[in-house]
């Protein structure tokens, strides 16, 4: 490894485009995202073939975009990263294939990256952060809460049953007419509402566990309106939606928290608790989260926004910390939908399969 290592990486495993080019130091020295939002916003979420045909027309201008953003020419790279899953497969194969052929033209070494990963080691980039930390992983395709023991070695100690958080914010959007993405028209509409005046349920209170469900918050939601007489008050339910996403998640944070202290090894210093994906914007559930990390000896670290969505600036880090260690991917790897961060995790209870 020579000492200015630079790493390009590609993320297109749901509906953006990305390239991005780090260097071993985590200075990004170029991010670029082309969102396919508007296109797939009149139908209300992600139609994965038409995301397919959209990653493949912007990949290559996204790729040169990057390059020119970072003054330099393909020569100075020093490796490929690409996400190679989970997700939705036909961008994931359209990632794969390019860095593939890239790398392969070049003669550059070549790195499959879990995107779940991304998400988990974007703080070692963002804030310098030392292993170990516990994650909240909390999007609209994930919500996990993982302990981040060192490279390559994630303890997931829960997931979602059924829905993530971010989907339980879109669908409950939709119900209401509030648009898509969900999470912010939701938020906004909080704002005047009033949590208290609907009541909705707490999934899996009675579980002393890391696993969320999701799915029964909209189907409580959707009942609660067909029950409802007289003009529907959109801000009271936005608003208990929103608490009630909430409270679960911290809830389920809680016992992760403890869970974490349990194992932890000094006692001496505060432990680390990263909030990462696109539902952290939520500015009532940073704060629900961050007053609960205090009460429990954590200190909090959320990343820049732009790092805490889908971005390729994680994925290409994750690709440097493979590389600083010589691990590169065979250039006969498949892309994965499926891949969860901990292989030893058992499945949670219930229905659910969701990684
Ligand atoms: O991480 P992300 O950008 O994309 C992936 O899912 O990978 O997360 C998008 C999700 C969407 O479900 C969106 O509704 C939710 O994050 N979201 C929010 C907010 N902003 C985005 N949820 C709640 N409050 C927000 N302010
Ligand atoms: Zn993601």
């Amino acid at each position: 490894m020579t000492k200015q290592s630079i790493i390009l990486g590609i993320e297109s495993s749901c509906d953006e485009t990305c390239c991005a080019i780090i260097n071993q130091n985590g200075d990004i020295l170029a991010n670029v995202i082309a969102s396919q939002a508007s296109i797939h916003a009149p139908n209300g979420g992600v139609v994965p073939e038409v995301a397919a045909r959209e990653h493949l027309s912007a990949m290559r201008p996204v790729i040169t975009e990057a390059l020119k953003q970072s003054g330099l020419t393909l020569e100075k790279i020093n490796g490929i990263a690409a996400t190679g899953g989970p997700g939705l497969i036909g961008g994931v194969l359209i990632g794969t294939m390019t860095a593939k052929a890239l790398a392969f033209a070049r003669d550059l070494p070549y790195y499959a990256i879990n995107h779940l990963e991304g998400h988990a080691l974007t703080a070692r980039f963002t804030h310098k952060l030392e292993f170990p930390y516990l994650l909240l992983l909390v999007s609209g395709g994930h919500t996990q809460l993982l302990s981040i023991n060192s490279l390559g070695q994630y303890e997931r100690y829960g997931t979602t049953l059924d829905d993530a958080a971010g989907e339980a914010f879109d669908k409950g959007a939709k119900l209401l007419g509030l648009g898509y993405p969900g999470g912010p028209a939701i938020e906004k509409c909080a704002k005047t509402g009033n949590p208290e005046s609907i009541k909705l349920p707490i999934p899996r209170q009675q579980y002393r566990d890391c696993h969320f469900s999701f799915s029964g918050i909209k189907t409580a939601l959707a009942n609660s309106v067909s029950k409802h007489s007289g003009p529907i008050p959109t801000a009271d339910f936005a608003a208990s939606l929103q608490a009630t996403i909430s409270s679960s998640l911290i809830s389920r944070s809680e016992i992760a928290m403890e869970r974490f202290a349990s194992s932890a090894t000094s006692e001496e210093n505060k432990m680390t608790f990263v909030v990462a994906g696109g539902v952290a914007a939520n500015k009532e559930i940073r704060k629900n989260l961050k007053s609960l990390a205090e009460s429990k000896n954590f200190n909090m670290i959320l990343p820049p926004l732009e790092f805490c969505t889908d971005n390729a600036a994680m994925i290409a880090w994750v690709g440097m910390e493979y590389h600083m260690i010589g691990k590169k991917t065979e250039f006969d790897f498949a892309p994965k939908p499926r891949w969860p961060l901990d292989q030893k995790a058992s499945p949670p209870p219930g229905r659910g399969v969701r990684q």
